[in-house]
């Protein structure tokens, strides 16, 4: 997210091409259950080589090429529960963190220094994908933190987060 959590840029897709942040989320996703909402899933086709992407749609015939269609939160814990895993990992966009995060056991966040609204009309700005704010669901404290400033591969500066549930 951005300094303004904001995830996503005007007309889709991830506004930033960080490769340490990839690195980090494909170490975190490896082998595990991917909650994504729909639109992020068809930005990703593929990408999945080793996880396991359960799609939410409200779309009753939606195929998911190497992965399962679920219609709520509840039918993709189902899904982990029974394949004998204990973790779903929720991977956005901002509908599904939003309808998430306040059973979330713990938030792997990436902190961008930057500003995507910048340069763009307040109701652009508006409409914009964010991060819903943490502290209005839980008190969390801080676990992790890994700080990378800018450099020739990256051209913002990062922080790494884990915020464990209290
Ligand atoms: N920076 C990051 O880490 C990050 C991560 C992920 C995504 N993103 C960005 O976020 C943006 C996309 O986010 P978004 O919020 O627009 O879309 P999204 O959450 O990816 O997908 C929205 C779709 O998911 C389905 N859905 C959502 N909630 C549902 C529910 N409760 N029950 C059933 N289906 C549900 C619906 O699909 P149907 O319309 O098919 O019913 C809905 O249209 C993109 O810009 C993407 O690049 C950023």
């Amino acid at each position: 997210m951005d300094r303004h959590r904001v995830i996503g840029g005007p007309d889709g897709g991830i506004p930033w091409h960080l490769p340490d942040d990839v690195a980090h989320f494909r170490a975190a996703a490896k082998g595990r259950h991917l909650l994504l909402g729909r639109r992020t899933f068809e930005e990703m086709q593929g990408w999945f080589t080793d996880q396991i992407p359960l799609v939410l749609t409200r779309q009753e015939e939606y195929r998911v090429p190497g992965g399962v269609r679920v219609s709520d939160v509840t039918e993709a814990i189902a899904r982990v529960v029974s394949a004998g895993q204990n973790l779903l990992l929720v991977a956005g966009g901002a509908t599904v963190f939003a309808a998430t995060i306040a059973m979330a056991d713990r938030l792997l966040l990436t902190l961008v220094d930057t500003d995507v609204s910048e340069g763009l009309s307040s109701v652009q700005s508006d409409s914009l994908p964010r991060f819903p704010d943490p502290a209005a669901f839980g008190d969390w404290r801080e676990t992790s933190r890994i700080e990378r400033p800018e450099d020739e591969r990256h051209v913002y500066a990062r922080t790494f987060l884990e915020l464990t549930r209290c």
